[in-house]
């Protein structure tokens, strides 16, 4: 790891606001993010593959009365939306070390009730490891309170078609989808709702400098 990278990995770690579980022990929140974290009632929403977690930190600006956790394995991209959070006073922010294959691990069944999925990997080659593939939905199953919903926004045409077969097959409930967001977004659109869909994720960036085209939809798997 470079320098810079290991420097962030190890101040992240001290921030309340941050959790690394450990390996082969009970993940003491699980089930209990509400009252032992937050120490509210309020909604949580996770973002998986957080990155930098613009949208985690972005979201949570805009919704005062939700929580948010930010997962991803990555600590040192995720110092940077931790900082954020931490230096703007903001407690209604948290971030997750871990790989998203374990999620269930962490959250307690019906504990979460959204899930945000910014900019995944397509991952060309492996489908199975598609965060919208089967696999992954019934771990989200496990943890979505029934009616939950999960959001996808990417640059991918490969993961984006196959989600949109994935709701097609299983039959998920879509609730919007398109294949091109920015020029599909009503003029009408509640001001806040049209910030939200303008936060620009670090990868967003990249993909749109190169001409990708980005592509939403939000669905309900249950
Ligand atoms: C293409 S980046 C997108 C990051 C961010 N959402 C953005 O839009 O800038 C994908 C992110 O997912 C994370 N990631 C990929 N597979 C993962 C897994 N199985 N578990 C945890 N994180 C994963 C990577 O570390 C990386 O930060």
């Amino acid at each position: 790891m470079a320098k810079n990278k290991l420097k962030r990995f190890a101040a992240v770690k001290d921030f309340p606001h941050f959790y690394e579980p450990i390996i082969n022990e009970p993940f003491p929140l699980k089930g209990k993010w509400r009252q032992d974290h937050f120490k509210n009632d309020n909604p949580i929403v996770i973002e998986l593959g957080c990155g930098k977690g613009e949208y985690s930190v972005g979201l949570a600006k805009h919704y005062l009365e939700k929580n948010f956790i930010g997962v991803d394995i990555k600590g040192s991209r995720m110092f940077v939306g931790a900082e954020e959070a931490l230096e703007g006073g903001m407690n209604n922010v948290a971030f997750l070390r871990t790989r998203i294959d374990f999620i269930t691990d962490f959250f307690g069944e019906g504990e979460v009730d959204e899930i945000w999925l910014t900019f995944s990997d397509p991952q060309r080659k492996k489908p199975r490891k598609r965060l919208t593939s089967p696999l992954f939905i019934e771990r989200y199953r496990k943890i979505l309170k029934p009616g939950g919903i999960v959001h996808l926004k990417t640059d991918s045409d490969l993961l984006f078609e196959y989600t949109e077969e994935q709701i097609n097959d299983h039959k998920y409930d879509c609730l919007e989808l398109t294949w091109d967001l920015y020029r599909e977004l009503p003029e009408n659109i509640d001001p806040v709702t049209r910030e939200i869909f303008h936060i620009k994720t670090h990868y967003e960036k990249l993909f749109t400098a190169k001409g990708s085209v980005i592509k939403y939809c939000k669905f309900k798997i249950d």
